[in-house]
């Protein structure tokens, strides 16, 4: 995973709101096939308002249970707060939530549990950590997007519009939590998305903000290593192709000419790639960038520019 780590954060471990074995890929008590639509979501930034309404002698308030995306009706009782999905939490568990700023919790049994999964395919722990706008994937001290001086959406946004306009078919190479497969397909005739980690995926089925990843019709999910999975693609098939592997340290390989050389092969004459580096201006990024600039020519790009903005570069075919 890549992005600037977040210094400070508290161990997953701190709070434990109810006691789950937390090493299974299922997840720690989290159902994977717990119906997410309506599952309640909360982080600190959105039990702050249930609190502050409670201690102003409120009966019931207009809060986020979705990490911000909507707003509901929830009861305010004198033990518990009681949600429309005839879920409720006791006032203690909503104060232990709003102590906890790295993780998201998901509502159920009337209890409250992190959003926290260990991969054991990949002997990784990821958590869904809040944002004030969309959350991210927080593993091992590093968030899959940028959050200092930007948020994930903007980021998204970032690395989208670098290679706007986005049309035709694109190729997604690895989906994360599905933000820039979500974003592309807006305009897009189509996308396709690449995930090697299934537990990343069930993370995001829990994440409202990636709700679209699973019905969007024009969005294709591969479940596989990109990797391998770029070479069984038809030639010049993509009109666009957003690569945001994790850093170069973790993932080598999709920074490797051998992988440049078959982005070239997939993407059509005239189209375009985005690829995320990191802060360009930054020791890292200064030099990371200049060994993929050439790499990215010899495999054939013409034309490869820096977008630092994006903290990337675009590709022209
Ligand atoms: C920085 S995140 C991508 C974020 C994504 N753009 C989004 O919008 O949320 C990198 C993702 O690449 C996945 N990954 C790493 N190596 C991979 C590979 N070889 N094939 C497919 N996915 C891979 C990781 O599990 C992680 O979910």
């Amino acid at each position: 995973m890549t992005r600037q780590e977040t210094r400070g954060t508290r161990s997953f471990e701190s709070i434990v709101v109810i006691e789950t074995d937390h090493r299974s890929t299922g997840g720690a008590g989290i159902n994977p096939s717990m119906d997410p639509t309506h599952a309640v979501i909360l982080s600190y930034l959105h039990v702050q308002p249930l609190i502050a309404a409670r201690n102003a002698g409120h009966q019931s308030v207009m809060a986020s249970l979705d990490l911000g995306l909507t707003t509901t009706a929830v009861q305010l009782g004198a033990d518990a707060v009681l949600f429309p999905n005839r879920q409720s939490l006791s006032w203690p568990i909503i104060e232990v939530i709003a102590k906890e700023k790295s993780s998201c919790f998901v509502v159920h049994d009337n209890a409250a549990e992190k959003v926290y999964l260990f991969s054991d395919a990949f002997n990784r722990a990821y958590s869904l950590m809040p944002t004030e706008r969309a959350p991210t994937i927080l593993n091992a001290g590093f968030t899959m997007h940028r959050i200092v001086g930007s948020d994930p959406y903007r980021d998204t946004l970032q690395k989208i519009r670098s290679v706007a306009p986005i049309h035709g078919r694109v190729l997604d190479t690895v989906t994360g939590l599905g933000y820039t497969a979500i974003e592309a397909a807006k305009s897009a005739d189509h996308v396709l998305t690449i995930e090697i980690d299934p537990t990343v995926l069930t993370i995001a089925r829990l994440n409202p903000w990636s709700r679209s990843l699973f019905t969007n019709p024009k969005i294709t999910q591969v479940v596989g290593d990109t990797f391998a999975e770029i070479r069984t693609l038809d030639d010049h098939c993509f009109a666009r192709i957003i690569h945001d592997p994790p850093s170069l340290s973790l993932a080598g390989e999709l920074y490797s000419g051998e992988y440049y050389r078959q982005l070239y092969r997939v993407l059509q004459r005239g189209g375009r790639l985005f690829h995320y580096i990191g802060d360009l201006e930054s020791g890292h990024g200064g030099k990371v960038a200049p060994g993929v600039i050439r790499r990215l020519r010899d495999a054939g790009f013409t034309r490869v520019i820096r977008s630092s903005q994006a903290f990337g570069l675009v590709a022209y075919k």
